[in-house]
């Protein structure tokens, strides 16, 4: 098979089809989601990840409950209707303080999506958040295949109960998001098959695709980073199998190609996730190297990336933007 870094030019019938897919469901809307990184702290050890536990270097970080409050205000009044909260997985957060902030932020803000990204849980666990009134979670699987998961990943971790996680996380009733890396070391083209026949199994609502970016303080420092086409090619054949699924044009995108997110845009993606989190924690929730958009505060980046989206063509969407069916 070939190579899949040898793709450079995805060729442009495979974006229309993407894009045609897309329309068919959303139109040309881009949906916005409010990202709030809230805490660094992880007791896992993903050999990718620049928040890994032995990574001695980074400055550790956590907000209190208000902090992750005024952020949501300050994105409310941004015009964000789906606040994204995201952290390593951090054992200070216990269920009882978790669901005592969803709960707020239902109460704060009834009529928005609450999604999360906390990592791996007990069925229970996901159970107490849905009740407090969270409503999607988010979970890459990062590699459906069992050999390349594991290259990944440290022994405490496995793809088994990645996946078991992602259908609880469905049965309970959460919109859910899978997704990957691409360009992760050791990944090959027949691993991106397995990625592909994953997902379609799993039917997510959401799908995370990114280029693996290489952080300085990690394992797969030295390692070769994604590229854009391949990380293009991944968005536009999954578009092409889950038509309905939400997929960011992500952060990591636009890092490594100032118009990736662009880019993302016109080959299937339709979510942006510009950063909520105060700009003084921005610098410390690195996961890799140049991370973009880690100076401004939110209403800069909101304007950015609203700019960007009207100017490639699309229609910046700012309602809480649910998966197609929730809609009916
Ligand atoms: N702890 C939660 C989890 O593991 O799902 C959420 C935080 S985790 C940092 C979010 C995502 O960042 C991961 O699923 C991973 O795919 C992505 N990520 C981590 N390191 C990365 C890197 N070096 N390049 C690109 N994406 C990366
Ligand atoms: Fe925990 Fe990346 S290793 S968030």
């Amino acid at each position: 098979m070939e190579n899949i870094e040898n793709i450079k030019n995805p060729n442009n019938e495979l974006f229309l089809a993407a894009s045609q897919a897309k329309e068919k469901y959303y139109g040309k809307k881009v949906f916005f989601r409010g990202l709030i990184e809230f805490s660094n702290y992880c007791t896992n050890d993903c050999y990718y990840c620049g928040i890994r536990r032995s990574n001695k270097e980074v400055h550790r970080y956590r907000l209190n409950q208000e902090e992750i409050l005024s952020c949501c205000a300050k994105g409310f009044e941004l015009g964000f209707r789906t606040f994204v909260l995201q952290s390593g997985e951090d054992p200070y957060f216990t269920d009882q303080i978790m669901t005592k902030i969803i709960d707020d932020i239902r109460n704060s803000f009834p009529d928005c999506a609450i999604t999360l990204s906390l990592g791996e849980k007990s069925y229970a666990s996901y159970q107490n958040f849905f009740a407090a009134g969270a409503d999607r979670y988010l979970l890459r699987h990062e590699s459906a295949n069992e050999e390349h998961y594991q290259k990944l990943h440290p022994p405490t971790m496995s793809l088994k109960n990645r996946k078991e996680c992602l259908y609880n996380l469905k049965e309970i009733g959460f919109q859910v998001g899978a997704g990957l890396m691409v360009g992760s070391p050791f990944q090959t083209p027949e691993h991106l098959a397995d990625d592909l026949m994953f997902l379609k199994e799993l039917d997510p609502h959401m799908v995370g695709i990114g280029p693996f970016i290489p952080y300085k303080d990690t394992v797969f420092a030295g390692e070769k980073g994604g590229t854009v086409e391949a990380t293009l090619l991944m968005i536009a054949l999954t578009r092409i199998l889950l038509p309905k699924s939400l997929i960011p044009a992500t952060t990591a995108l636009g890092t490594i190609d100032p118009r990736g997110r662009e880019k993302g845009l016109h080959a299937g993606a339709n979510v942006v996730m510009p950063n909520l989190s105060p700009v003084n924690v921005r610098n410390d929730y690195a996961l890799y190297d140049n991370k973009i958009c880690t100076g401004e505060e939110a209403a800069e980046c909101r304007q950015c990336i609203e700019k960007r989206i009207s100017n490639a063509g699309f229609i910046p969407d700012f309602s809480r933007g649910d998966y197609y069916l929730v809609l009916q």
